[in-house]
């Protein structure tokens, strides 16, 4: 069954805040929740990106042509980028612990940003800021 309940979401999630009830129980519908082991490869650098994910618990290393970048953990997202842009990943994320991860489609993620503009604002802020840093 897909589908997630409002609590299912990471709660301290910045990306949640500010959003209406309505708008919660809108968005809570789009997620799988997936448990995941620790040592997963969730996107692999270079490949067609199919979902993004929004981390429940656990952590997850970002490593870019071998180099880590970035350690992700709950409440943050990560695989947006490849849906956004139609690019090939442009890096590789790895579960460091087992993990809860909740999943979207390209199509439940164009639902996730047409629910909330503010919710869209934010995940569109963190998308540029890792592009830029990529640039780097
Ligand atoms: P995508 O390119 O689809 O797949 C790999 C993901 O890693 C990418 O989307 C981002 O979500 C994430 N990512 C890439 N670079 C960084 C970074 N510098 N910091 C945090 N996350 C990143």
């Amino acid at each position: 069954m897909s589908g997630t309940n409002v609590d299912q979401l990471p709660g301290d999630s910045a990306l949640f805040s500010g959003l209406s009830k309505k708008e919660l129980k809108a968005v809570s519908r789009l997620f799988t929740p997936l448990t995941v082991a620790q040592g997963t490869v969730l996107t692999r650098e270079g490949e067609v990106g199919r979902e993004a994910m929004l981390i429940t618990s656990g952590t997850a290393s970002v490593e870019r042509e071998g180099n880590k970048v970035a350690t992700l953990g709950p409440g943050e997202f990560f695989g947006e980028l490849a849906l956004l842009t139609g690019a090939p990943r442009m890096a590789m994320v790895t579960a460091d612990t087992e993990m809860v991860v909740a999943a979207l489609s390209r199509q439940e993620f164009a639902s996730l940003l047409d629910t909330s503009p503010k919710l869209a604002q934010k995940i569109l802020v963190d998308a540029v800021r890792r592009l830029r840093e990529g640039a780097a």
